[in-house]
C-alpha cells in the first residue's frame, strides 16, 4: 500500500506515480485521512508519502492520524515493512519534519524501515530518482517517477498595477503549444519549470479551462539588496513573448469548488486573487451566485486587480457581496481580517448555511490573522464543525 498526507497535491501526485510504478494489480492508494495506525496491523508492506507544514506538523488530512499514532495505545508494528519519502523545503526551520516523525515513529513501534528516510527539498528530481530507484531496487518498480510537463506558449504579460506603492504584479497569459488543452480545474497550481537552474515554481492559476487560456499572476519578489528572485527575474523580465515554457499543472484536490450549490466566503490578498479568480470564475459558471469575496491590498487606484469583472459581476449579482481593505488609503492600515472582524454576524449567518470558507494568499501577512478572527467569530465548536465538515479551503504560502 501507498499511502499519501497532502495539502496542496504533491504528495498525492507522488504517490499516485509510486503506484503505477509498482504496478496497479500489486499496490493500492489511500489518503492517510483514511487510515487509522490500528490498520497498518492488517498491511504487511506501507510506503509514506507525506509533506510538512507548520512546526514540523502533518498537513490536514494526516491530523486525526498523528493524533492517534501519538496516544499510548498505538499499536506495535513489529511485523510491518516500510518506507518513507519525506517531502519539504529546506528554508523552513522544521526542514521534512512530519516525515521524519512518521519514519522515527514507524520505527519505534517496532516496523522495519526497508531504507532511510527519502528527503526531497523543493521537490528536488535527485532525491526523486532516488525514491524510483529505491522502488526499483526493492520491489522491482519498472517506471521511473517523473512528472508530465507540457508546452506552453506565453502569449500575453500584462503589469497589473502601474503606479502601486507595492511589487510589481503581472499577469501571464499562456495558451498550450500542443493540439488539445490539458486538462484542470479552478484551484489547481502550475509548476513552472525553470529549466536553466534545474527547479521549478509553483503559482496558484487564475483561470478556468473554459477561457482557453493558463493565466498566472505573478508578483515579482526581491530579496533584501532588492536583487529579483529566479522564478521572478525569468518569468516577469526575462522571458519573451512567444516563448515556450513547460508547466505541470496539480491537481489541489482540496481546494477544488464545491459541488453543492452552497454559499461560499473567498478572502485573500496580493496575489492571492488568482487562485480566488478561478474559483469564482468555475462558481458562475455552475450558475452559483451566492459569492462573497473579501480581498485585500495596498492602494485602491491601482491594486484591485480584475477591477472590471469584479464590478460586472457584482452589478449582474453573481457576486453578493465585495469587500475590500486597502491598507495604505487611509491610516490606521486596513486589511481584510478587519473586514471579518466586523462582519462577524454574516459569517456566522452564512456558515450556518454550509458555506464553504476559501483563503488563497499570504500566509503570514494575511491567512494567520484571518484564522484567528475566524476561530473567534465561529467559537470552538462551530470552528471545528466546519473543519470537519472540509468547510475551511487554504491555499497559502
Ligand atoms: C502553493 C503555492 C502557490 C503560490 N502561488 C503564487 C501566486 O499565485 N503568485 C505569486 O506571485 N507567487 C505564488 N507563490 C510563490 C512562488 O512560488 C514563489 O515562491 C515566488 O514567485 C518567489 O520565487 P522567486 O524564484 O522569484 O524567488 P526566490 O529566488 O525563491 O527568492 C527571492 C527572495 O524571496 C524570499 N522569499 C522566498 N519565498 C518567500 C516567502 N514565501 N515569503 C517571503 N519571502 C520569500 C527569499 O528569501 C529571497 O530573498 C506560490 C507558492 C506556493 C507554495
Ligand atoms: C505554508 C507552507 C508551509 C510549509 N512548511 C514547511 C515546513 O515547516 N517544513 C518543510 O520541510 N516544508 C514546508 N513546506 C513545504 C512543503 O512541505 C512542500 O512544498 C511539499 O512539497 C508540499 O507537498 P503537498 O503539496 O503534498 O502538501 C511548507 C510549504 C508551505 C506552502
Amino acid at each position: 500500500m501507498v499511502a499519501y498526507a497532502s495539502q496542496t497535491g504533491t504528495a498525492k501526485e507522488i504517490a499516485e506515480r509510486s503506484v503505477e510504478a509498482l504496478g496497479r494489480e500489486r499496490a493500492a492508494l489511500l489518503p492517510m485521512s483514511q487510515l487509522t495506525p490500528r490498520q497498518l496491523l492488517n498491511h504487511r508492506r506501507v510506503l509514506f508519502v507525506v509533506s510538512t507544514y507548520g512546526e514540523g506538523d502533518p498537513p490536514d488530512p494526516a491530523q486525526a492520524f498523528y493524533r492517534q499514532a501519538c496516544a499510548v495505545d498505538a499499536p506495535a508494528l513489529n511485523h510491518l515493512e516500510t518506507a518513507v519519502l519525506a517531502l519539504g523545503d529546506s528554508s523552513y526551520r522544521h526542514y521534512c519534519g512530519f516525515g521524519q516523525t512518521l519514519a522515527s515513529w514507524l520505527a519505534r513501534q517496532g516496523a522495519t524501515l526497508l531504507f532511510q528516510p527519502v528527503l526531497a527539498d523543493k521537490c528536488d528530481p535527485a532525491a526523486l530518482r532516488s525514491w524510483s530507484n529505491a522502488l526499483s531496487q526493492q520491489f522491482q518498480a519498472t517506471t521511473a517517477i517523473e512528472k508530465p510537463y507540457t508546452d506552453w506558449r506565453l502569449v500575453r504579460r500584462r503589469h497589473m498595477n502601474p503606479g502601486s506603492v507595492g511589487g510589481a504584479c503581472y499577469e501571464l497569459s499562456f495558451e498550450a503549444a500542443i493540439d488539445t488543452l490539458p486538462f484542470w480545474q479552478a484551484g489547481d497550481i502550475a509548476e513552472v519549470a525553470i529549466d536553466q537552474y534545474g527547479l521549478h515554481r509553483e503559482y496558484s492559476i487564475a483561470s478556468t479551462p473554459g477561457e482557453g487560456m493558463l493565466k498566472l499572476l505573478l508578483r515579482q519578489r526581491r530579496d533584501t539588496d532588492g536583487r529579483l528572485g529566479i522564478g521572478s527575474r525569468w518569468l516577469t523580465e526575462e522571458l519573451e513573448t512567444g516563448a515556450i515554457v513547460r508547466i505541470h499543472l496539480r491537481e489541489n484536490a482540496l481546494f477544488h469548488a464545491p459541488d453543492q450549490a452552497v454559499p461560499a466566503i473567498f478572502i485573500g490578498n496580493g496575489t492571492g486573487i488568482a487562485g480566488l479568480r478561478s474559483l469564482l470564475k468555475r462558481r458562475l459558471e455552475q450558475g452559483n451566485h451566492e459569492n462573497w469575496l473579501i480581498f485585500g491590498e495596498r492602494q485602491s487606484a491601482c491594486d484591485l486587480h480584475y477591477r472590471d469583472e469584479l464590478e460586472r459581476w457584482l452589478a449582474e449579482k453573481r457576486l453578493a457581496r465585495l469587500d475590500l481593505a486597502f491598507s495604505r488609503d487611509q491610516t490606521p492600515k486596513r486589511y481584510v481580517h478587519h473586514v471579518l472582524a466586523e462582519a462577524q454576524a454574516e459569517i456566522r449567518e452564512w456558515v450556518a448555511r454550509d458555506a464553504i470558507i476559501y483563503v488563497c494568499g499570504s500566509k503570514n501577512g494575511m491567512a494567520s490573522d484571518v484564522d484567528g478572527v475566524l476561530r473567534q467569530a465561529l467559537g470552538g465548536r462551530r470552528y471545528a464543525a466546519l473543519i470537519e465538515r472540509r468547510g475551511y479551503r487554504r491555499d497559502i504560502y
